[in-house]
């Protein structure tokens, strides 16, 4: 490709003679029914999601449509193409398998089809690090726009939302403390509009950390999916992403280690899904970045809390737009942040910061002296069950858990889990540590099954939480004391494999260490026996099962990481 070529004349296919591949391509482009003005200019490619496999992306078309607007005001060609959708509750065995894949699409199409720059539109869970993944890879001009937040439905007088909602009244179900009734009454009040989640879960905290990257607008990460906002920002996306055929802003210049260090300190400071843990690290692979263990809960260490919404506290994604949304957080972080990093507007952070905000909620959105926790969110802890890591999501756990030495109550995998943790005959009591093992990448593609039932005889009792480990993750909506991401996992054969019934097991949230209290001969003739589960025979899954990093690594394919 010529440094001139541009719009459809870029990556023309070879057939041997340049000018017919052209004349081939445009006589075809013209039975669009574009005129020939227009399908001269720079083409602006938006990769868009729609599917009737999910909900969250619902109003893509007017999204897209809201886009085109931005861009041919701003004189370019907008021409849509659909990748794969990812819609959360309706992937099996977990969305979390095919993240690398729509990544992978991404990333192709972007590079094999003829556009000068991209906008990526994304919302549910993995669509978005899917989508900064891939545009972090292909390294063509890109900008990020996402679908929003839902608005909260009404059941009772109680406000609701999913999905922290959803699980605290099917926790409320499992001890009998409402019926069947109210819980299907319930069930059509949790997720009332379109859009992503209500709460900070991990759709939320992806549209944050693409905002505090840099790679979306500024303002535009908690616009509710149904607020006219959103379709202006759209629209201002589609302007943006002409401007930077001009500026030629890359991902790799917006996503640096010190704006990846920005986001993470967002992360913290908006008390923010685990699973961001694992797409942030992967997003920052893909340009050969790393952030350590240290690191990260150096971060964590610094940076308190300020953002009071479920399921660490109390509102709604639409509170926290309403409060100041990200842009308030960032001021509020302002002395911690690297100020030098630039946006995809070429802006300095500093730059966008300096202007106050007219207003502040500040019950939602606090100062940064008067944190909702000193400290950040996340942890990442290590110890003899974990000597690679595993994630423990502090703000969202119970304090009087978090120095535990337990007795290990062990489930083998799932389809145990399923069939055992309801049996009235479980050897289980309060301040029992409950351990799932082959739930991780390899075994299971991750799944977010580490947020275990409390067992129904115990939750009948009145047992709220208990300490929980796995090397699944769990939904961002989620929470209790659970220790995730157990890395090495169990089915490549980690220490977790060889946790046995009645094993002594210490949490320790102050040094930051999950160990198995058994000597390490013993750990080590435990796994002597061990034998990896059988691998798929072929397609996606095979691939997946071959290189697919563990959760320190991002659980990115290991062929797609930068150097
Ligand atoms: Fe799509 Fe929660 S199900 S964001």
């Amino acid at each position: 490709m010529s440094d001139e070529d541009h719009g459809l004349d870029r990556g023309l296919t070879n057939y041997g003679d340049r000018d017919f591949a052209r004349f081939l391509r445009r006589s075809f482009a013209r039975s669009m029914g574009i005129s020939t003005g227009l399908l001269n200019r720079p083409v602006i490619g938006i990769a868009m999601t729609p599917s009737g496999f999910n909900n969250c992306h619902r109003l893509m078309p007017e999204l897209v449509d809201a886009v085109c607007r931005g861009v041919l005001a701003a004189g370019a060609l907008p021409l849509p193409f659909p990748t794969i959708s990812l819609g959360e509750v309706f992937l099996n065995p977990t969305s979390m398998m095919y993240r690398n894949l729509m990544a992978m699409d991404t990333e192709e199409m972007i590079l094999a089809q003829p556009m000068d720059a991209v906008v990526l539109i994304g919302g549910c869970d993995k669509t978005v690090p899917a989508q900064l993944m891939g545009a972090a890879s292909a390294n063509l001009p890109a900008i990020q726009l996402v679908t929003g937040p839902m608005s909260t439905g009404r059941h009772r007088g109680q406000r609701l939302g999913a999905c922290t909602d959803c699980r605290g009244f099917w926790a409320k179900y499992r001890a009998g403390e409402i019926d069947r009734r109210e819980i299907d009454s319930a069930e059509g009040q949790l997720s009332v509009t379109a859009g992503t989640c209500a709460v900070m879960g991990t759709a939320s905290t992806m549209a944050c950390i693409a905002e505090a990257l840099g790679m979306s607008l500024p303002g535009t990460a908690a616009i509710p999916a149904v607020n006219s906002a959103r379709l202006v920002a759209a629209e201002e996306t589609g302007r943006a992403a002409v401007g930077l055929l001009t500026t030629k802003i890359t991902p790799s210049q917006v996503i640096t280690e010190q704006s990846v260090e920005n986001a993470f300190r967002v992360l913290m400071a908006i008390g923010g899904s685990t699973n961001a843990v694992i797409h942030l690290t992967a997003i920052a692979g893909r340009l050969g970045i790393r952030v350590s263990r240290e690191r990260l809960n150096q971060i964590s260490d610094e940076t308190p809390v300020l953002v009071d919404l479920k399921p660490v506290g109390e509102g709604y994604m639409e509170d926290f737009h309403a409060a100041g949304g990200v842009g308030a957080v960032l001021r509020e972080l302002r002395p911690l942040l690297h100020l030098d990093t630039i946006d995809i507007e070429g802006r300095t952070l500093a730059e966008r910061l300096e202007a106050p905000l007219d207003w502040v909620d500040r019950t939602v959105i606090r100062p940064f002296g008067d944190p909702v926790s000193p400290v950040g969110g996340l942890i990442a802890l290590a110890g003899t069950l974990a000597p690679d890591g595993a994630i423990f999501k502090r703000a969202a756990a119970t304090p009087g858990l978090f120095e535990t030495e337990g007795r290990a109550v062990v489930f083998t995998g799932l389809e145990d889990l399923a069939r055992r943790i309801d049996d009235p005959e479980l050897d289980v009591k309060p301040g029992d540590v409950l351990v799932l093992q082959n739930a991780g990448p390899h075994a299971a593609g991750m799944p977010e099954a580490g947020y275990l039932p409390i067992p129904k005889k115990l939750a009948r009792a009145g047992i709220k939480d208990m300490v929980r480990i796995s090397d699944a993750r769990m939904s961002g909506t989620a929470f209790g004391t659970i220790v995730l991401h157990v890395a090495p996992e169990a089915a490549i054969g980690g220490p977790l494999a060889a946790v046995r019934n009645g094993d002594r097991i210490r949490l320790s949230v102050a040094r930051k260490r999950i160990d198995l209290l058994v000597e390490d001969a013993e750990i080590r003739r435990r796994l002597a026996d061990f034998s990896p589960p059988p691998a798929p025979a072929r397609g996606y899954k095979a691939l997946y099962r071959r290189s697919v990093t563990q959760a320190p690594e991002g659980c990115d394919f290991d062929f797609l990481a930068g150097k």
